[in-house]
This record gives structure tokens, C-alpha cells and sequence, in this order.
């Protein structure tokens, strides 16, 4: 008996975490011991992720939007101030000024990185503008050089959000190198995971013992339990989490090798249609994908193309929905399609595909096949 052209031994996911024996040592290790939170596994995972990134401190907490929301709040950014921001995001990364009711100045992309656009930002800049909030989308860097001297240049914090962007370099320098404060967040679907989880690094002593103290209902230092020096959060990272996270963190170059030769296995099987454009790594970039993003012709009716590709047993999904027209900024800002124009043009094209580290070569090959068959 023969196959069907596209039968697929196996559910192709979109995104799969890679756990294997280690992790589960690791995680056992803190379920055998009387110390579930606030132990050791978070200080090793904090001072793994600052040697990683080239920086001085690390604050394990409990998401990548907590990790955000420190940031912002550690950096004194309040009620009026503006932030120069990305519109083609996740949208914790503008919320986490919402929370503070700061305001998000949002500033088009640039087509290739996909970033906000360096040229644009001086034009939304006002003098109440405080800092700039750049995203590394799917794991490629913005323009975080030039945005950083601006940044300096102007007296702007940097909040950089390095969320999709763990083991990503430009020009040597890894991506979570730039800010006064730098994001990242571990789910399932990123580079490492630990569930749920993020991390804050920076170089700055009292920024970092700011945002410990924000982290754990604004208790000080000194850590007795119930005297709060400020209004703080329960934002901490649990043992068996930071457990996982080391231990992902010791495989990073395995799962980094992992997703590199996806998404090689990706440029062989797609990489000579004119109807579609690829993720690529520019000048000066090493990049660790975080999704595996393609770009379709737009003549091409891409959300047809997802229901197309659903019936032959492919998932795949848009990436990103811009953030100006989500329903409560549209609300609270009067935010119209056609301000962002690039941002919407590219968000009605993406398509993320299957992407895991441990992804066979002959599914790609099937996603591959199934697109083509699709988009004829
Ligand atoms: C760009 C960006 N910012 C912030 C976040 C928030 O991270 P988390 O989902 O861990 O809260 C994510 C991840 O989902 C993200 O992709």
C-alpha cells in the first residue's frame, strides 16, 4: 500500500519544548528537597543567563511581562511619560507601560529585521519622552546599535526586549547586551523554557536590587518577611522552574544546533519560490530562531492558505496582530488601520511554521510539500 503524497506519520506540531534526562534529574533534585521557591536553582539560572548575555546581574522572575513590568516600573517610568515603541509585537511588551500608565509611542518597522525603524524614531520623540522600548523579533536583532547610541545621545532609557532573542548576536555582542535593562522570557515555545518564566539582567547594582525587592512584595535586602519597604509584586520563579531553566541552559548549544539545522532544513526545502520570502539573519548576525516566520506573496490570501494547509495536518499561524489595532488601544488611543502601514503589510503576510529543535527533516520536507500544494 502507498502513502498519500502528504500522510503524516506523526502530528506535525508547531512548537515543542526539548526535555530530556537532565532536566528531569534536575527538577527531581529540587522535588526531593525541603527548598521548592526561593533556593538556589533561581541564582544559578540568574548568574547563567548574566554570564550568557555579558552582564553583571540576573533577576529570575515569573514571566517575560513580569520581567517587563520590573523594568519599567524599576526604571521610575509613570503616569504621562512617553515610550517610543513597536507596534509588530507580543503585546506584553507595550502593556508593560500601560500597567504604569505610561504611553506608548508607537514608531513603524523596517521591512528587512522587522524592528522599529532607527529613522523614525527621532520624529516621535516629544519632551516627555523618557525611553525607547525596542523588540528583537523571532529572534532576529533590531537595529539595537544605532537604537542604544540614540538612546545615550538623547538621555533615553533602554528597555530592551530580548524576549524572542536569547542566544542571538549582533556585531559579537549577544542580544540582552544593550539596555540599562534587558527582558527575557522562557514559555515553551522559546529558545529555553522553564514553563513559565523570564528574566531581567542589567549592569546595574541598584537596578538590580530595585527589581529583587519589586519581585518580592517589596520586601528589602535584608529579607525579613514582613516589612515591605515598597509596593512590590509576587513575581519570583520557582525552584522546579529555575531547575528546568538550568538545565536547558546547559543544552542551549545542542538546542541551538538543533533549530539551526530546521531551519537549514527549511532554506533547502523552500528556498527558490518566488511567492514567498525567508527568514534571514543580516550583516554582522548570528540569529537563533525563536519561530520560523515566512513572508507570503501578498497576492496570496494567507489566512485561506492556514485553513488549507490545517486540512493536510499542518498548523501554522499568523505572527504578529498588530498591537495598534488590538480593541483597547484602538479604544484608549484611537488607533486606525493605515497608521502603521508597514507593520500592517508585513503582519497580513507572516506565516509561522512547524519549528522545534527536534523536528525531522522529512516533516519539514511534508510542510514544505504541503505549502507548495497549498498555495497552488
Ligand atoms: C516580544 C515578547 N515580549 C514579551 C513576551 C512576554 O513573555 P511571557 O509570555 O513570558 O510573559 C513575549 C513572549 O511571549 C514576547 O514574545
Amino acid at each position: 500500500m502507498t502513502a498519500p503524497q502528504h500522510h503524516i506519520a506523526r502530528p506535525i506540531p508547531l512548537a515543542r519544548p526539548d526535555v530530556g534526562p537532565r532536566e528531569l534529574e534536575l527538577v527531581a533534585e529540587v522535588l526531593a528537597s525541603d527548598t521548592l521557591a526561593m533556593g538556589g536553582f533561581a541564582l544559578r539560572f540568574e548568574a547563567g543567563i548574566a554570564a550568557l548575555t555579558g552582564r553583571r546581574e540576573g533577576v529570575a522572575c515569573s514571566s517575560g511581562t513580569a520581567g517587563l513590568h520590573l523594568g519599567v516600573r524599576a526604571l521610575g517610568i509613570g503616569e504621562g511619560d512617553e515610550v517610543i515603541t513597536t507596534p509588530f509585537s507580543f503585546v506584553a511588551s507595550a502593556n508593560c507601560l500601560l500597567y504604569e500608565r505610561a504611553v506608548p509611542r508607537f514608531v513603524d518597522i523596517e521591512e528587512d529585521s522587522l524592528g522599529i525603524d532607527p529613522d523614525l524614531i527621532e520624529g516621535a520623540a516629544s519632551d516627555r519622552t523618557r525611553a525607547i522600548l525596542p523588540v528583537h523579533v523571532f529572534g532576529r536583532p533590531c537595529r539595537i546599535e544605532e537604537i542604544d547610541a540614540l538612546a545615550k545621545r538623547r538621555g533615553w532609557r533602554l528597555v530592551e526586549d530580548a524576549c524572542e532573542g536569547l542566544g542571538s548576536s549582533v556585531g559579537g555582542r549577544p542580544l540582552g547586551g544593550f539596555g540599562d535593562v534587558a527582558v527575557f522570557a522562557f514559555y515553551p515555545n522559546k529558545q529555553i523554557t522553564t514553563g513559565e518564566g523570564g528574566m531581567v539582567v542589567t549592569d546595574d547594582a541598584e537596578l538590580a536590587e530595585t527589581m529583587r525587592s519589586l519581585r518580592n512584595q517589596g520586601r528589602d535586602a535584608d529579607g525579613t518577611w514582613l516589612r515591605h519597604v515598597r509596593l512590590g509584586y509576587n513575581y519570583r520563579l520557582d525552584e522546579m522552574s529555575a531547575a528546568l531553566g538550568v538545565a536547558q541552559l546547559e543544552r542551549l548549544d545542542e538546542l541551538r544546533r538543533g533549530r539551526a539545522r530546521v531551519a537549514a532544513a527549511y532554506e533547502r526545502a523552500l528556498g527558490d519560490r518566488d511567492w514567498l520570502r525567508l527568514p534571514r539573519a543580516g550583516a554582522g548576525e548570528i540569529v537563533d530562531w525563536f519561530v520560523y516566520v515566512v513572508r507570503l506573496h501578498p497576492d496570496i490570501d494567507r489566512d485561506a492558505l492556514i485553513g488549507r494547509l490545517a486540512a493536510l495536518g499542518i498548523p501554522s499561524r499568523p505572527y504578529f496582530s498588530p498591537l495598534h489595532l488590538q480593541p483597547y488601544y484602538r479604544e484608549a488611543f484611537g488607533f486606525r488601520p493605515g497608521d502603521f502601514p508597514v507593520t500592517e503589510r508585513v503582519a497580513a503576510s507572516t506565516l509561522a511554521l512547524p519549528f522545534a529543535s527536534r523536528l525531522a527533516d522529512d516533516d519539514v520536507q511534508h510542510v514544505a510539500d504541503a505549502l507548495a500544494e497549498a498555495v497552488a
